[in-house]
């Protein structure tokens, strides 16, 4: 049938969900090489800024792609899942797009607290209440928790998709390309 490879999520859904995996990968490759760059160095700061700006464009990012979403259907997935798959696909989804929005969250509302945002190029969003620091240490401490715990959840995903691509042989990854 045709229709197996033709219904693909809505143009604008899917361009929001590359582009977010973009800048997701932008935030994780930076926050890791900055452990690479000796502390007070300004490669170290600038690279920790793009760790800011590259988080602050996913939680930008969030907004427009859950009201896309919401204005467009699912395409079926060919042949159907069993109803558990459809379920933990709902459940990994559902965390992924909490993700998107409490993960950046924390991690400026910490900045907020404590000093304010710098960001690459001299911008800087200044501190708002605070200071803070025991906030912004608790704040950055579930923010590192869930940063760390987020590798699971979206390896789990990465594998659910090949999972769908190799083994099951349906079309679910063809829906998001
Ligand atoms: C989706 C977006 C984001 C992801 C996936 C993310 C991920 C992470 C991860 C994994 C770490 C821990 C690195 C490590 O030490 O092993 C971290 C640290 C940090 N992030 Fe983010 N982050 C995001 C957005 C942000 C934003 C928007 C800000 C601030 C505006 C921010 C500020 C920080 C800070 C200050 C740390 C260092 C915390 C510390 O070591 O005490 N992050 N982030
Ligand atoms: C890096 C972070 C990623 C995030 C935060 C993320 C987030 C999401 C979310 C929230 C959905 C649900 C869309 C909906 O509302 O129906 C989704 C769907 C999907 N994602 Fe990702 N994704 C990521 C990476 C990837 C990667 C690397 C792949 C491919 C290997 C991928 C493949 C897919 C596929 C195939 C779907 C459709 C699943 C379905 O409809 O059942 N994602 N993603």
């Amino acid at each position: 049938m045709t229709q197996l490879t033709s219904a693909r999520y809505s143009r604008g859904v899917r361009v929001f969900h590359w582009l977010t995996v973009l800048l997701i990968a932008g935030a994780y490759v930076t926050v890791n090489v900055r452990t690479l760059l000796e502390k007070g160095t300004p490669e170290r700061t600038l690279v920790m800024q793009s760790h800011f700006l590259f988080g602050l464009a996913v939680l930008l990012v969030a907004l427009p792609r859950i009201v896309s979403r919401l204005g467009s259907k699912a395409p079926p997935i060919q042949p159907p899942p069993p109803d558990w798959m459809h379920r933990a696909g709902h459940l990994t989804h559902g965390l992924l797009y909490a993700f998107i929005i409490v993960q950046p969250l924390l991690g400026l509302v910490a900045g907020l607290v404590e000093g304010g945002v710098g960001l690459p190029g001299g911008l800087r969003i200044p501190e708002l209440f605070g200071p803070d620091k025991a906030l912004s240490h608790d704040l950055k401490a579930i923010h590192v928790w869930l940063g760390t715990a987020f590798y699971y959840v979206i390896g789990l995903h990465i594998l659910a998709a090949l999972f769908h691509l190799w083994v099951r042989r349906d079309n679910t990854l063809q829906r998001m390309l």
